[in-house]
């Protein structure tokens, strides 16, 4: 395994300006590693094309790692109100356990996130047919998603911030899908402990586009129990219902008043169990965030146990609140226990699922000449 230590960029950084020093601790007693961008060898996919990792650290020890493949966050590694650090999305520690059956830990989702009815859409006069790899439907961008694809890596300064660019070109037809596309997203550590996510896609070809990702947080740290106890509040007074499939019926209705509401701050476990609908058992569902342009908070995790905090922010329109329903134990993480129901839940920030088919919701459509541009903060912290 090569380590080849990239740059150190937030100390720099404080050296320009005094008030940084403070700042970002650089140099304190306890950072044994200092901020910046580590590079790691990962080992190769069955296919022998060979997977980096990326560490990102900054000056208050928080510590993120993506790889190539998938362009996937595999783990956060945060402190808790003691100063105890836990690593608190699902994942695993090496390269093996993303190239076998996992459902999208920390993935990068595309060409279209969530599902398309039927696998298929109408676009320019033309049908275009995709996998129906969940059921009768399309999810998460098909058999070989950008979840399961190898991304390149490319550094980029960023206001002296630790941050990775992941590139792919989804070649036209990939997929199903029209169209060359050029996808990126940007990983960057900022010095307020936030996860920025930065994507941004052009196409050769007029393509629906929804890009997420789908990390599963649970700030008590991964495999110590399930979210039940989490406070969750999402900033949505309106969510898309779906059918038996898990297909928005094309309705967007108020929150208010039912199970689907969390306008305040509520333990996901209080009402779990009387989701409409929900089999086998749980919230998925998108969350209509309120109207707003660029960056909005959309939601709020807390675990009251460990005081551990996380924000999102987010310039898309929905969030799919998943409350980690399917996992059901038979896959283990980075410790070893089993990711039971309920282990972590994901706030996948959004275009509405199925947009393609419903006129009524935020256009999922790229144009040749657009270029689509989103941007997720997940800021964590402590009370
Ligand atoms: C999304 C979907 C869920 C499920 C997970 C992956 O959150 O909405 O229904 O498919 O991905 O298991």
């Amino acid at each position: 395994m090569t380590r080849i230590r990239i740059h150190v960029p937030a100390c720099a950084l404080a050296l320009v300006a005094a008030v940084a020093v403070l700042a970002t601790g650089c140099g304190s007693a306890g950072n044994k590693e200092k901020a910046g961008v580590e590079k790691i060898d990962y080992g190769k996919t069955r296919e022998g094309v060979p997977i980096e990792q990326y560490i990102l650290r900054n000056a208050h020890g928080m510590v993120i790692k993506v790889i190539t493949y998938g362009a996937t966050l595999t783990d956060v590694r945060v402190p808790d109100r003691d100063g105890k650090m836990a690593s608190v999305v699902l994942g695993f520690d090496s390269l093996d356990g993303y190239l076998g059956t996992e459902p999208y830990f920390g993935a990068t989702v595309g060409r279209v996130a969530n599902r398309i009815a039927a696998g298929r859409f109408d676009l320019n006069g033309r049908t275009y047919t995709l996998a129906t790899n969940n059921g009768p439907n399309h999810l998460h961008g098909g058999l070989r998603g950008f979840d399961k694809v190898v991304w390149h890596a490319a550094l980029h300064p960023s206001g002296g911030e630790p941050s990775v660019t992941f590139e792919y070109l989804s070649r036209d037809g990939e997929e199903g899908y029209p169209g060359n596309l050029s996808v990126s997203v940007t990983y960057t550590l900022t010095s307020q402990n936030e996860i920025k996510l930065d994507y941004s896609a052009t196409t050769d070809k007029t393509t629906p586009l929804n890009l997420t990702n789908h990390a599963y947080f649970n700030l008590a740290g991964e495999g110590a129990g399930t979210i039940l106890d989490h406070e969750l509040t999402i900033a949505a007074d309106q969510f898309t219902p779906v059918d038996a499939g898990l297909i928005p019926t094309g309705q967007v209705v108020p929150v208010g008043g039912t199970p689907m509401d969390f306008t305040t701050p509520i333990r996901v476990g209080a009402r779990i169990t009387q989701v409409p609908g929900a089999a086998p058992g749980g919230y998925d569902h998108n969350y209509v965030l309120r109207p707003h342009t660029g960056l909005t908070f959309a939601a709020r995790l807390q675990d009251p146990a460990s005081g551990r905090e996380l924000d999102v922010f987010t310039t898309e329109p929905g969030v799919q609140f998943y409350s980690g329903n399917f996992l059901d134990g038979t896959i283990r993480g980075r410790s070893g226990i089993p990711y039971g129901q309920h282990a972590a839940l994901c706030l996948e920030t959004q275009h509405f699922p199925d947009g393609v088919h419903h006129a009524s919701f935020p256009s999922t459509i790229l144009e040749p000449g657009q270029r689509f541009a989103s941007r997720t903060i997940y800021r964590f912290s402590v009370r």
